[in-house]
């Protein structure tokens, strides 16, 4: 282990290393990566391993407290979620305010933004028992947020979790659920969302997780660390790559199908475009969970009996870039999110969607970090700069310049 105390900022000497492509912010036991070989283990088990046999709140269990619960423990924390599950009726008022054209993650920020107001001591989290409120609150109350982002684009009235319902079966219910129909659940879908919400759970020191250890390490505290998590989660290049994959293939469907003038347009250096839910900062072989989503696709499409053209789009779009030396040369592979989207559109999530259900997942996993962040007693995340602006000048008066 690095001693901390050692490492000051004495040296005089600065690294500079943009993007942090070769810098490591922290220690870590939550998630092991190996890049090369495509390993993903959470805790020390395989996400293949975990994406068969486990449930998605047992994975939340394992990432937070370190350990896969017994039974016991994981009705404890099911009930204690159920107990915290309700939203201050105020913070309708709040996404009330919002346009219905306004972008779910952009609420969703704001959203739980703005629940510390309805729970300030959630701020203030010394001691264990604290964190354990704080965490379990969150928990509770963040899959009604990201269900009503939904609702608010829909322009339906709010309502609370089914607490007779599962988490991700509750989920589903408040997103979906219509007034005087009765809402019934698909067991195929469930199922092909928990293995989602699974794969997405952690991802080590990705652009997200260190926003969230960054704002954690300021103390602001846990909803505020997660508020700023949404938010850089969002982009395109990051969480937000669903959503772009889906609008890639759909025009590329309606230019025709043709995916050869859009591996081109990808390969030109002149043009911004890239290959959506391809490439990732890590994998440079492939991506563990692509394979898992790859064919978990295939199965919920039939399974549910939807036929989509756009899964076809995806699969030779893939099999030509996997056969151009620009993208072999390069190390690219399909990502999590280049089939994700296709399994959201068969579930009838909108694609707007598609990046708050991924916050969804990544949720257990940035209140892991900030919870091993905050334990650790890390110090304050300050990097520093090499300054490349102006010497010492005079001060102009306006009108002399
Ligand atoms: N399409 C075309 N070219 C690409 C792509 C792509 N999707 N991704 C990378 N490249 C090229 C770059 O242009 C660069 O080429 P060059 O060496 O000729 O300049 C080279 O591959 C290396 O790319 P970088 O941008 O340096 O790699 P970096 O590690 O910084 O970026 C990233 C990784 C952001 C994921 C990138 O591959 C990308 O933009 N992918 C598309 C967006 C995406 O799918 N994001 C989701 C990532 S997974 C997640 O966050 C859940």
């Amino acid at each position: 282990a690095i001693d901390i105390k050692s490492l000051r900022g004495e040296t005089g000497a600065i690294t500079l290393d943009p993007g942090f492509k070769n810098t490591g912010s922290c220690e870590s036991a939550i998630t092991f990566l190996d890049g090369e070989k495509g390993i993903l283990r959470y805790r020390g088990y395989s996400i293949e391993e975990l994406a068969e046999k486990a449930d998605f709140l047992e994975v939340v269990y394992l990432l937070i407290f370190e350990e896969l619960p017994n039974k016991q423990q994981l009705d404890n924390f099911k009930n204690d979620i159920i107990g915290q599950s309700e939203v201050n009726e105020d913070m309708q008022k709040v996404i009330n305010g919002f346009p219905s054209s306004a972008h779910p993650m952009g609420i969703l920020s704001s959203l739980t933004s703005a629940l510390i107001a309805f729970n300030p001591k959630s701020v203030n989290v010394d001691s264990e028992e604290d964190m354990y409120k704080a965490i379990v609150k969150i928990l509770a109350k963040f899959p009604t947020l990201a269900a009503w982002t939904l609702r608010k684009r829909n322009n339906q009235a709010l309502n609370n979790r089914d607490t007779n319902l599962g988490y991700v079966e509750s989920l589903l219910k408040m997103m979906f659920e219509k007034p005087g129909e009765e809402y019934k659940l698909d067991q195929t879908v469930v199922d092909a969302l928990d293995k989602l919400l699974i794969l997405h759970a952690d991802h080590e020191q990705n652009c997200s997780t260190s926003a969230v250890r960054l704002v954690g390490s300021s103390q602001a505290g846990l909803f505020a660390s997660i508020s700023a998590g949404v938010s850089a989660l969002w982009g395109p290049l990051h969480g937000g790559a669903n959503q772009a994959v889906i609008e890639m293939l759909e025009e590329i469907q309606n230019d025709g199908g043709d995916t050869s003038k859009f591996i081109a347009k990808a390969k030109d250096k002149d043009d911004p475009f890239r290959l959506m839910g391809f490439g990732h900062r890590v994998y440079k072989n492939f991506d563990p969970r692509a394979k898992i989503i790859k064919k978990s696709a295939d199965e919920v499409l039939d399974a549910l009996g939807v036929e989509d053209p756009i899964l076809d789009i995806a699969k030779s779009l893939e099999k030509a870039a996997l056969e151009d030396p620009y993208f072999v040369e390069r190390k690219l592979y399909p990502n999590v999110d280049f089939y994700s989207g296709i399994i959201y559109r068969a579930m009838g999530i909108p694609t707007e969607m598609f990046t708050v259900m991924f916050a969804v997942g990544r949720l257990p996993g940035w209140i892991a970090q900030w919870k091993e962040m905050r334990l650790g007693k890390e110090p304050i995340g300050r990097p520093r700069q090499v300054y490349i602006g102006e010497n010492l000048r005079s001060f102009k008066q306006l009108e002399n310049r």
